[in-house]
């Protein structure tokens, strides 16, 4: 098991704070920033951290923003992150048993050290269920497979479109109308 951890400025402290717990458990991790108290913008930090697990060199992310929603919705834009973000145990565990969450996102302006250390624990310790879960997510990947040809589709069209209109702009303008 290997992590991929990153935060932008807001969630710098908590982020920092768990290092040591990962430590404890003997957990690889690499962190993928940010490093100061400057601001950032998260969706590059989750990129960073998305692209690397989609890459197979990490197994895992966790990615640490003010309220772990900016985090969430940036890393689930990545077709195989399944990024969710959690306030509280019971959540982490589910969202690892019955969603295989790939990705946990904290707020480090929701949760404390405390919690999210409890937080990050279920969460790795859990397992996915499978069965019914696995069917949900394969309609997930299925809608998500839909709307990536949908939104190909559509790019072709608008260019398709506008060749067309390039080319009604060079026909002479009829009269007989
Ligand atoms: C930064 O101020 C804050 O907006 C960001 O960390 C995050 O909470 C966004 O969702």
């Amino acid at each position: 098991m290997k992590l991929a951890i990153g935060s932008d400025h807001a969630g710098l402290a908590l982020k920092t704070a768990l290092l040591p717990y990962l430590e404890s458990r003997m957990i690889p991790y690499e962190d993928f920033g940010t490093d100061t108290p400057d601001s950032v913008d998260y969706p590059r930090i989750a990129e960073r951290v998305c692209k690397a697990i989609l890459s197979g060199q990490f197994d895992r992310g966790i990615l640490v923003c003010g309220t772990g929603i900016g985090m969430s919705i940036s890393a689930n834009k990545f077709p195989g992150i399944r990024a969710a973000a959690v306030s509280d145990p019971y959540s982490a565990i589910l969202a690892k048993r019955h969603n295989n969450a790939n990705v946990l996102c904290m707020g480090g302006r929701v949760v404390g050290t405390g919690l999210a250390t409890l937080i990050t624990e279920g969460w790795l310790n859990a397992s996915f269920e499978g069965a019914r879960h696995q069917r949900r997510l394969d309609i997930i990947s299925r809608i998500e497979q839909r709307n990536q040809f949908a939104s190909v589709a559509s790019s072709a069209q608008e260019e398709h479109e506008t060749i067309n209109n390039e080319q009604d702009d060079t026909k002479p303008l009829t009269t007989d109308i």
